[in-house]
């Protein structure tokens, strides 16, 4: 099938790179002159595991441009894979959305179009998206657009760091849309996903247990709400597991051992229970605050989501809080943070916890240094006000530190000479965020080992 992908960030990239791979012929539009000249180049324009590969292996079938024109008009589907960032009064701001979805009206062909949301967007945004859409085209063509587009709504739950693996295997797809001629359109396109019958890539090998993906196909509202419903369930499982953590830490209880022992109850699971500074990155902050927005137009108050909200947002002061607890006095200490990506293999910094806790820690006067694998170049590009040192090594952030905070459970800081650091320091002290290290190998190497929770 021949598909466009409207934004060629973490969710359009991946979705082009994925149908392109599995046969299809894929234009990926982006507004970004920069960054279609990179991928034109062959270069990923963000840190993603095997996305490289992955695109040069769809090169045959996978195009980039800016240019709508060169792409809407031959589709048969167009995804709208656009930014959908937090606005005013937690809301998202629908900007690109309303951008691309009028250049798409304006380029459609005459033949039979499906135009999905693949951004995360509002309940009602399929409605919304098709009157745009709909403008549009009867504006620039003068005749009107029966039967020419539909919309569909098809949720993206990728997560960054592993977006190749989850979109050649997801858990499911989900498929919103009024008519089942759309979805049946959707459901050819993707197939071989379904089916799991593509050869999987060396690099990306398929899990065992996969055989095929369950399809949701369900209305346009209903796939809009799964989204919000799931990102919301994952925030509260992670701040769930942070309030038992205080508790746990008053108690002298150990979170690591109740997270195991709540976590196998099949009911439960035990993913997204690992106690520690709380979720950042580009979703879950703006998903959960866009759902308590949404509820509230229902006249809803949407309780557990906002609870879990403000958990997550006290769990980054408990961090200065400790700090402050151990050194008494911030003003004129060193603090070394290890980590800066809201998570490790990604550079996306989006609502990061470094952020927050590098600017309260300055703002009581500390110097802050930071390490990250990945993420360095583009925290320095994006965040120029913010006094902080990045250095080449987390021995460079060692030298001469006060504290060291472990931000981001990047695995390869589990395997750090500890000894060296903690001589390189003033003082010995370690704020693991992430229940990444060893209590006791740490405080063999001499240090001060500080748990969040303890
Ligand atoms: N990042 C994730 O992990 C993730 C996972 C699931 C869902 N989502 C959702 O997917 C959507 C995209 O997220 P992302 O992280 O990929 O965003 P992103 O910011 O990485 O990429 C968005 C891209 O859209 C381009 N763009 C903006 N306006 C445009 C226009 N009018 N025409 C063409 N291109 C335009 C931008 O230049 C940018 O390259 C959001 O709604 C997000 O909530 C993201």
């Amino acid at each position: 099938m021949n598909v466009s992908i409207i934004g060629t960030g973490y969710v359009g990239l991946t979705t082009g790179a994925c149908l392109a791979f599995l046969g299809h012929k894929v234009t990926c539009v982006d507004a970004d002159e920069s960054k279609i000249k990179t991928l034109q180049a062959g270069k990923v324009p963000f840190h993603e595991p095997h996305m490289e590969d992955l695109v040069a292996d769809a090169r045959a079938n996978l195009r980039f441009t800016t240019d709508y024109a060169s792409a809407i008009p031959q589709s048969d589907v167009v995804f709208i894979a656009v930014g959908t960032p937090p606005g005013a009064n937690g809301s998202p701001d629908l900007r690109y959305l309303e951008a691309a979805a009028r250049s798409i009206g304006e380029n459609l062909g005459d033949h039979f179009t499906v135009v999905v949301n693949k951004s995360t967007v509002p309940i009602g945004s399929g409605n919304w998206v098709g009157a745009l859409v709909r403008d549009a085209y009867e504006a620039a063509k003068g005749r009107k657009a029966n039967g020419v587009f539909a919309v569909a709504s098809n949720p993206e739950f990728l997560r960054e760091g592993s977006a190749v693996l989850d979109s050649l295997f997801p858990d499911r797809v989900v498929i919103g849309a009024d008519e089942p001629r759309t979805s049946e359109v959707l459901y050819t396109l993707y197939r071989p996903i379904l089916e799991q019958t593509f050869q999987a890539p060396p690099y990306q090998r398929r899990p065992e247990s996969m055989t095929a993906v369950p399809l949701i196909s369900t209305d346009l509202a209903s796939a809009e709400l799964i989204k919000y419903a799931a990102n919301a369930f994952l925030a509260l499982k992670i701040s769930y597991i942070n309030e038992i953590g205080n508790v746990a830490e008053k108690v002298g209880a150990d979170i690591r051992q109740i997270a195991r022992g709540i976590g196998l109850d099949g009911r439960i699971g035990p993913r997204f229970l690992q106690a520690g500074l709380g979720w950042g990155g580009s979703c879950f902050g703006k998903d959960t605050a866009a759902l308590v927005a949404t509820a509230a137009e229902y006249g809803v108050e949407a309780q557990i989501v906002k609870a879990a909200r403000e958990v997550n947002r006290l769990q980054r002061e408990r961090v200065v809080e400790k700090l402050l607890a151990e050194l008494k006095i911030l003003k004129g200490r060193t603090i070394g943070l290890l980590g800066l990506a809201f998570k490790p293999h990604t550079d996306d910094l989006r609502e990061a916890p470094s952020l927050d806790i590098a600017r309260k820690l300055i703002e009581r006067g500390a110097r802050v240094k930071a390490h990250d694998p990945v993420a360095m170049e583009r925290f320095r590009r994006e965040n120029p006000d913010l006094a902080v040192t990045c250095c080449a090594s987390p021995l460079e952030v060692a030298v001469d530190a006060d504290a060291l905070v472990v931000v981001t459970e990047w695995p390869e800081y589990a395997e750090l000479h500890w000894e060296q650091l903690g001589q390189s320091m003033r003082s010995s002290i370690i704020l693991d965020g992430r229940q990444l290290l060893d209590r006791d190998r740490l405080t063999r190497a001499g240090f001060k080992y500080i748990g969040l929770p303890g």
